[in-house]
């Protein structure tokens, strides 16, 4: 059977280290669908005890951020080559939550695509998303992907997977509306299928997905799958969510 949806679990910054080990555990007993490919992003200090625990489980790991380069003296940050071989397959960049707080911007989210895409194996999760509702999300969506994509090529076994974030929905509880994603989704698809193959990119939908809500995203086709930050670290609840899509 093949996979038709993947849910990535962004638990940011928000678990103490103590509590891990147990959340690890929980997720690693639960039967997920085969149809959903489920992806869990600890913060960096987690990676090598989820790495181990989550061994043995269909669960896939992915990284919240890695370096723009593959080694030398960049102080504080985590190669990319030394992630893949912990174990990591997934690298979250460029989340609004980055772009905010660490003034990350298009080009430095580009030089980190391509450290990314540099190590075999390793798929990009690329965070676009417009500030303010309903304020022309084209042209924003647009400048984010045209900034991080320059100059990007895909060999034919890579893709990418871009996660629509709408800033104004993240840990607010303002849920979008079956237009709305469908709308940017089209955008940012047909963005990508102008560079690459269909096959090559998928595009997901984050920002205040919850149980309650997750079934309002089972029937739009162009949302290829759902990136959950708070609701992830309830592990009831994330798999409520990842019914919910599928039923
Ligand atoms: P919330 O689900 O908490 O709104 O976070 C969304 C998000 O930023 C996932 O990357």
């Amino acid at each position: 059977m093949s996979t038709n949806k993947i849910i990535v679990a962004n638990w940011k910054m928000k678990l103490p280290y103590k509590k891990a080990a147990p959340l690890l555990k929980k997720f690693s007993s639960i039967k997920f669908s085969p149809t959903v490919q489920v992806i869990l992003c600890p913060d960096f200090i987690t990676l090598p005890l989820a790495s181990n625990i989550l061994k043995k489980s269909k669960i896939k790991l992915g990284a919240q951020d890695a370096a723009l380069a593959d080694r030398g003296a960049y102080t504080g940050e985590v190669s990319p080559v030394d992630l893949k071989d912990l174990g990591v397959a997934y690298i979250i960049l460029g989340h609004s939550e980055r772009r905010e707080y660490l003034a990350e911007s298009d080009a430095l989210i580009n030089q980190k695509l391509k450290a990314v895409l540099a190590v075999k194996g390793l798929i990009p999760i690329l965070c676009v998303g417009d500030k303010v509702r309903g304020k022309n999300p084209k042209t924003i969506l647009f400048k984010q992907l045209a900034g991080a994509l320059k100059d990007i090529k895909l060999a034919p076994s890579q893709s990418i997977i871009v996660a629509y974030e709408p800033v104004w929905a993240i840990g607010t509880g303002r849920v979008v509306t079956n237009s709305e994603v469908t709308l940017a989704h089209l955008l940012i698809k047909g963005f990508l299928t102008k560079r690459f193959k269909p096959s090559q990119s998928r595009v997901i939908y984050g920002g205040s997905v919850d149980a309650k809500n997750s079934a309002n995203f089972r029937d739009i086709l162009v949302v290829n799958g759902l990136l959950v930050g708070g609701s992830s670290l309830n592990s009831k609840d994330f798999l409520t969510i990842c019914r919910n899509v599928l039923k």
